[in-house]
């Protein structure tokens, strides 16, 4: 499903080279979980953006869902991302001044599909995530934890067959982080979505199949 192969990403300033990546090598199968740990600037989001293809190595092989990534143009790629990717961040990214479910929508305006289907779809994922109650209300009327459940909706609208996040559980209480996590585990497990998720959290991390360790962009275990 993932296949990063001698994958390294150098990024140049006008004075600074930084090796944010080092020779990863790293393959994911269909239906698993797995979750990447390491400390603050060791590469994480990097390694998650390549794998989400909005940024590119600048050595080796990245393999999407069968697609080789070097062959495709810019507007190939996107659709690629758009059919095949969810994400989710750390801080929501969900646009306040939209309804719940118009924000559920947003994927789906890339895609020829009906406004009556994305709205089925929309309801459909924020079924999903327990929000069925709150489809009309607006991001800011919600905790961080419902906010991040919309954001996951939003991610698995298009019925994705990757799910990418970047410290999920980062800004929640321990309570809301669980809930988050029980719904990345259910749609890892109903739907077979291959899951990559970026945590600081340990007792996350050991509720998935598979632990990656990063250090100054460096596999370490
Ligand atoms: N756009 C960028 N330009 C220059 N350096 C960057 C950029 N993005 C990340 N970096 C650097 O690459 C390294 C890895 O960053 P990142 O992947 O964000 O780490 P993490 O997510 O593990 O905290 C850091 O040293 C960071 O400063
Ligand atoms: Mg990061």
């Amino acid at each position: 499903m993932i296949s990063l192969n001698q994958v390294e990403k150098v990024y140049r300033t006008r004075t600074v080279e930084t090796l944010a990546l080092n020779n990863i090598n790293l393959s994911v199968e269909q239906g698993e979980f797995l979750s990447i740990m390491g400390p603050s600037g060791c590469g994480k989001s990097t390694l998650l953006n390549i794998i989400g293809l909005l940024d590119e190595p600048t050595r080796g092989k990245v393999e999407i869902a069968g697609a080789l990534v070097r062959n495709y143009s810019g507007r190939e790629l996107a659709q690629l991302r758009n059919e095949k990717i969810g994400f989710v961040f750390q801080s929501f990214h969900l646009i306040n001044d939209l309804p719940v479910v118009d924000n559920v929508e947003l994927p789906l305006l890339y895609r020829k599909v009906s406004a009556r289907e994305r709205r089925r779809l929309a309801e459909e994922a924020l079924q999903s995530v327990g929000l069925s109650n709150r489809i009309r209300h607006f991001p800011t009327q919600l905790s961080g934890g419902q906010k991040q459940r919309v954001a996951i909706a939003r991610a698995i609208v298009g019925r994705p067959s990757i799910l990418l996040a970047d410290e999920p559980t980062g800004n929640l209480d321990s309570v809301m982080g669980n809930e988050v996590m029980d719904i990345l585990l259910r749609l890892n497990k109903e739907y077979r979505t291959t899951v990559v998720m970026v945590t600081h959290d340990e007792s996350m991390a050991r509720r998935t199949n598979r632990l990656v360790r990063l250090f100054d962009g460096s596999q370490v275990g």
